[in-house]
């Protein structure tokens, strides 16, 4: 049946660009902020591709006949399957199924009903199954994509993680301790003809004894009072952030060597210790070079209205008295504020293992994964001998912008600027211009610093001793790269 209903949404176009087609940017959009008003306008013809559409996306009731035309042969197993259910005359969805893809790829995620479609109040059980979300983008984008022997998906839910590591491991392992999303995430890979091996358990307890060479993980860091209505997609029952703590610290005994572990995390900042302090202390057991960007800080007013508002508590009586037993609980914890941010750790088996910890609010150019990468490769220069005793290239797509008075024929300051990845900027003077400018990879930066007193006059090896700390960060903060 699997294999007929993947046949089938292919031959009525039910891909991305086809669904985009049939609705036009303006319906797109609305249904991306959960308005389907335009969405059902454009989709009123009857034809396979709205009928599917309507089905998967709109969650409306279509007449049976229209289901079997564009599902022919197909709706009493869907509904045997539970992805569709009959009443009357009429078929309804069960579960979203949306079309979803990368440059190479056409695919569909199957995931619980999008809750509060049309300004309906939200509802979600504790077993929900979220669909592809805004956090599901941005770790596949900052996921690394070169070929991989083994891949762990740590926390499927619907499986979209799973299905971008297909692309590039040749096995992809996928846990989760949520019986429907292992349901949802074997339908997704099944849908997509994919080979993924989705196991039962709690963070690494369904691979224990087992390494891989990826582990990417969109893990439960939502930090909440204790419940009895608790979102398993959302939540689980360590306290406050040690899930994040957990992941992080169990990678090291499941990554190869030169293995990557990705994280998109969040992290309490707490009883007045620097939250850098306090994730170092995390890494620092583990052994693995770290690099944690810690890319927003909510104020705990924000953090609660935009979980409550998540849980669909906003318009519920007891409102409140929720935010109010929110804050209540923090403040017993001790907790200040919320950080938010991603985490890569690799297993590099250094004796000193690279430890970088920093927050980043400013913009972010996506994809990051190549960001990572370089991250990796600069990090294995700087521990190989002098920064000076070698040549350095400057970053792709580095631009420089100078400033100064009108007509003058010298700047007053030069800033370099990175426009991919995080888009640092470096204020330079000139002999720091002059290298950046001059690094191509032939000459050392020690070279080319000698050079550049020479021609300002001034003595080499103090130039250069002076210097080295700047060719340092240059290189830690990605203008320079090896
Ligand atoms: C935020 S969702 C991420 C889903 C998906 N990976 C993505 O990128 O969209 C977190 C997932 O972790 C699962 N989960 C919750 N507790 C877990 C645990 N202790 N161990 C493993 N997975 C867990 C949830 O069921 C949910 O599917």
């Amino acid at each position: 049946m699997i294999d007929q209903l993947r046949d089938r949404l292919r031959q009525t176009g039910f891909t991305v660009d086809g669904v985009f087609g049939l609705l036009g940017a303006d319906a797109h959009h609305a249904l991306g902020r959960n308005e389907t008003t335009p969405a059902r306008r454009a989709t009123a013809d009857g034809s396979p591709l709205a009928t599917v559409v309507r089905l998967f996306q709109l969650q409306l009731s279509v007449p049976r006949d229209d289901a079997e035309r564009a599902l022919p042969g197909l709706v009493d197993a869907l509904v045997a399957a539970e992805v569709l259910a009959v009443s009357g005359g009429e078929v309804r969805a069960l579960v979203d199924v949306r079309p979803y893809g990368d440059e190479g790829h056409d695919w569909w995620v199957v995931a619980d009903l999008t809750p509060g479609l049309d300004q309906q109040p939200v509802e979600v059980g504790s077993e929900h199954v979220l669909g592809i979300s805004e956090a599901s983008n941005s770790l596949a984008q900052l996921t690394r994509r070169d070929p991989v022997a083994r891949a762990l998906d740590l926390g499927t839910g619907c499986g979209v993680q799973a299905l971008h590591l297909s692309t590039h491991a040749d096995a992809v392992v996928a846990t989760d301790v949520n019986p429907r999303a292992l349901w949802a995430a074997r339908l997704t890979a099944a849908l997509n003809g994919v080979d993924v091996d989705v196991r039962d358990g709690s963070l690494y307890e369904p691979v224990a004894g087992e390494r891989f060479d990826l582990i990417t993980t969109n893990p439960p860091f939502v930090v909440s009072p204790p419940s009895e209505e608790r979102l398993v997609y959302r939540e689980t029952s360590f306290p406050g952030d040690d899930v994040v703590r957990r992941v992080v610290q169990g990678s090291a005994d499941h990554l190869e060597p030169g293995g990557w572990c990705q994280v998109l995390a969040a992290w309490v900042h707490a009883d007045g210790q620097p939250w850098e302090e306090r994730l170092s202390g995390w890494v620092a057991p583990t052994g693995l070079d770290a690099w944690v960007l810690q890319r927003e800080v909510l104020d705990l007013a924000s953090y609660t209205e935009m979980w409550l508002a998540d849980a669909g508590a906003r318009h519920r009586p007891d409102y409140v008295e929720q935010y109010d037993r929110w804050l209540s609980w923090f403040t017993e914890q001790g907790v200040e504020a919320m950080g938010f941010g991603w985490i890569q750790l690799r297993r590099a088996d250094r004796a000193v293992p690279s430890v970088r910890v920093e927050s980043w609010p400013y913009e972010v150019v996506q994809p990051m994964a190549p960001h990572v990468t370089a991250w990796g490769d600069r990090t294995d220069a700087l521990a190989d001998g002098d920064v000076l005793d070698r040549a350095w290239r400057q970053a792709d797509g580095l631009v420089q912008d100078t400033y100064g008075r009108a007509g003058a024929s010298d700047p007053e300051r030069i800033v370099a600027r990175l426009t991919s990845g995080p888009c640092r900027t470096a204020s330079l003077d000139t002999v720091e211009a002059g290298l950046v400018g001059a690094s191509d990879g032939d000459l050392t930066a020690g070279q080319l610093l000698e050079a550049i007193a020479g021609l300002l006059g001034e003595d080499a090896s103090e130039v250069r001793e002076r210097y080295r700390p700047s060719v340092r960060t240059l290189v830690e903060e990605g203008f320079l790269t090896p």
